[in-house]
């Protein structure tokens, strides 16, 4: 016969091809995975194949040695420069000779799917908005008039199927020499965004380019902005960083920052430039700290609550502070990031961002629930993202719920009396002895308990600076099942409760942590008005839940998860003995992480969840907490350590 049969495996398509059919060719007839950056021309390696051999009795075929062609000239001279791994062809040079299984490694995959770092460990499957494509242009004619652009978008259109595109006058400047130097062989940087109509030229290089298309997604956060810089063609994170959000001058919480805006004239311009160029900071940072080149940065994705969204895109949010909280627009935007002042990246790169659900649930909660997809949970899921507002969403696949409330910044350790930002030298874990009341901790950046040997020299290089977020919240837990604090939330004397960590600070009582002066260091308490603070927040957010759980109509949740910056690192006990959240059965509470921020990298390497996420925020419905009276009755009787009317029966267990 003049065809053969060739499969392909892990996909297990399969067709008949005519003898001599380059493998690239039938895999893209059958719609099969395999990359290709050059085109065919030999040149990226991406089309990488392993062709099997021998008996195959699952698929019914045998392979002989010589199914493929051998290797041609353009195929050896790669291999005698580039090298190539033992066993592997390029799928663009090595043609069907015969019956053959050929495996598509996962680096040769576009849609390669990437291990979300994440406790659940799901899969991102890859689908970037921007890639670079290599084409070869035709050469001008004295007899074709059209211009050297026209002519690449031609090529862009044959070879790679990119009809129409289109470039910035930044790209047409550039474009003659780089046609020239690459003897009509260039490489671009093409995007296509989920409504764009045409794709657009973001770069162009001469020649075959192999640099990195790289995309930045963002968490910009009242209190903390954090990125994640991410490489586009395989979606690895190369560097994640992160500072304070420098409008904190401006007011700690997100009311504040409104209000700010509306007794100062010019304050909301003010806000942008702040935040605008810290922005900018960061990711210079983060570039130098991955060492690459920041105008190797195409694509940036931002997830932020609506305050935070107006003022990053300069729209002065006064409205927000005010019933019935318009939004300017609550749809995703697709923006140049010359228009945000993104100045220290690609001058053509471009910004997405995520949609918001109303006027005080944001592109944040939207990021969570791209990543946790509560809308396709059979059972009944609660997700709080804990940050500055608490991001609440409660459902599962036939309805999704969700709120805002506004915990304030005592969950990141701001407005703790010994409160710091998560790093080295935080205290984030604590224990207290119910019966001595004596305290263990571990901190930031060592594995060790305060009680181990080798606990002093192991912090040595950080010290013992605060407490973060996490650490406080263990520490008011243990303070109240060692009995140092009541219901109330409450401090006793050292009388009440036999302790002389228990020490009198005015009209009230403070719990001694650590008292770090011999060694120089400082000292920590956790004073009443840190448990206060604690109480607030805690009790903000388990309102939320509970007005969520009213509307749809439940008393108990099956599970919940914690995500949030510090997400992770809440212990789901200490989160109940508080009363952070519902009572539920301690293994049905996980954490996510920063889902957030999850939700960004998403968003950044799969532009059809974009589209995706846009459908299930139109469908989400949302409470408003602000307006709704029955969120002040949730919040009063939260304020009781765990509550003081809700049963926590697995608590109890
Ligand atoms: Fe580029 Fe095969 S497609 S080397």
């Amino acid at each position: 016969t003049d065809d053969a049969l060739v499969i392909f495996t892990p996909s297990g398509k399969r067709g008949r091809f005519a003898l001599g059919t380059p493998v690239l060719t039938a895999a893209r007839q059958l719609g099969v995975d395999l990359d290709s950056v050059c085109g065919g021309r030999g040149i990226c390696s991406k089309c990488q194949v392993q062709p099997g051999i021998g008996e195959f009795p699952k698929h019914g075929v045998t392979v002989a040695a010589n199914a493929l062609s051998g290797w041609n000239a353009v195929e050896e001279r790669y291999k005698s420069i580039r090298g190539l791994a033992e066993g592997r062809r390029l799928g663009c040079q090595a043609r069907v000779m015969g019956d053959v299984v050929i495996d598509v490694p996962p680096e040769s995959q576009v849609h390669k799917q990437v291990i979300r770092k994440s406790a659940s460990e799901r899969v991102m499957v890859m689908d970037p908005a921007t890639r670079a494509v290599y084409v070869a242009v035709a050469e001008p004619d004295m007899h074709e008039p059209t211009g050297d652009f026209e002519r690449l978008a031609q090529a862009l259109a044959d070879q790679w199927q990119a009809d129409d595109v289109t470039a910035n006058l930044g790209i047409l400047r550039r474009l003659q020499p780089a046609l020239r130097k690459g003897e009509w062989n260039v490489t671009v940087a093409l995007h296509k965004g989920h409504n764009d109509t045409h794709p657009r030229i973001l770069d162009i290089w001469p020649g075959y380019h192999e640099g990195p298309i790289l995309g930045l997604a963002i968490d910009l956060g009242s209190t903390t902005i954090a990125a994640h810089l991410c490489d586009l063609r395989d979606g690895r994170v190369l560097a994640s960083s992160g500072v304070m959000n420098p409008q904190i001058r401006f007011g700690e919480d997100l009311m504040s920052r409104v209000s700010y805006a509306m007794m100062n004239p010019g304050g909301d311009v003010e806000m942008t430039r702040a935040v605008r160029d810290s922005l900018n900071t960061l990711i210079g940072a983060i570039a130098t700290e991955a060492a690459v080149d920041p105008a190797a940065i195409y694509e940036v994705v931002f997830v932020c609550n609506p305050v935070m969204h107006h003022l990053l895109l300069g729209i002065d949010p006064v409205e927000l502070g005010q019933a019935p909280f318009a939004l300017a627009t609550s749809g995703s935007l697709s923006l140049d990031a010359r228009d945000l002042d993104l100045t220290a990246i690609n001058r053509a790169a471009r910004v997405y961002v995520l949609p918001c659900i109303a006027g005080h649930v944001g592109a944040d909660a939207a990021a969570v629930a791209l990543a946790e997809e509560p809308n396709t949970s059979k059972d009944m899921v609660l997700i709080v993202d804990v940050g500055t507002n608490a991001e609440i969403l409660l459902g599962n696949e036939s309805r999704v719920l969700a709120c805002s409330s506004p915990t304030g910044p005592a969950f990141e350790g701001a407005q703790i009396s010994s409160g710091q930002r998560a790093a080295p030298g935080a205290i984030e874990r604590v224990e207290i002895d119910p019966v001595t009341k004596e305290p263990r901790f571990r901190v930031i950046g060592s594995d060790l308990w305060s009680d181990d040997p080798g606990f002093a020299e192991a912090t040595a290089r950080s010290g013992i600076t605060g407490i973060c977020g996490s650490g406080i919240i263990e520490a008011v837990a243990e303070m109240r099942m060692a009995g140092l604090v009541d219901a109330k939330g409450l401090i006793g004397s050292a009388e009440q409760t036999g302790t002389l960590r228990n020490m009198p600070e005015g009209r009230t009582h403070s719990y001694l942590l650590h008292d770090g002066t011999a060694q120089g260091g400082p000292v920590i308490m956790v004073t009443q008005g840190d448990i206060r603070a604690i109480q607030l927040a805690k009790s903000a957010l388990y309102a939320g839940a509970r007005l969520l759980m009213d509307e749809m109509g439940i008393d108990n949740v099956d599970r919940v998860v914690l995500a949030g910056a510090f997400g992770a690192h809440i212990s789901p006990k200490h989160a109940m003995v508080l009363g952070m959240i519902p009572d539920a059965p301690l293994s049905a509470v996980t954490s996510a992480g920063n889902a957030a921020g999850t939700g960004a990298r998403i968003a950044l390497c799969n532009v059809a969840a974009r589209a995706r996420i846009e459908a299930v925020v139109h469908r989400i419905h949302k409470v408003e907490t602000a307006i709704e009276p029955r969120f002040q009755e949730h919040f009063v009787n939260a304020n009781a350590i765990p509550h003081a009317t809700d049963p926590f029966p697995q608590l109890a267990a």
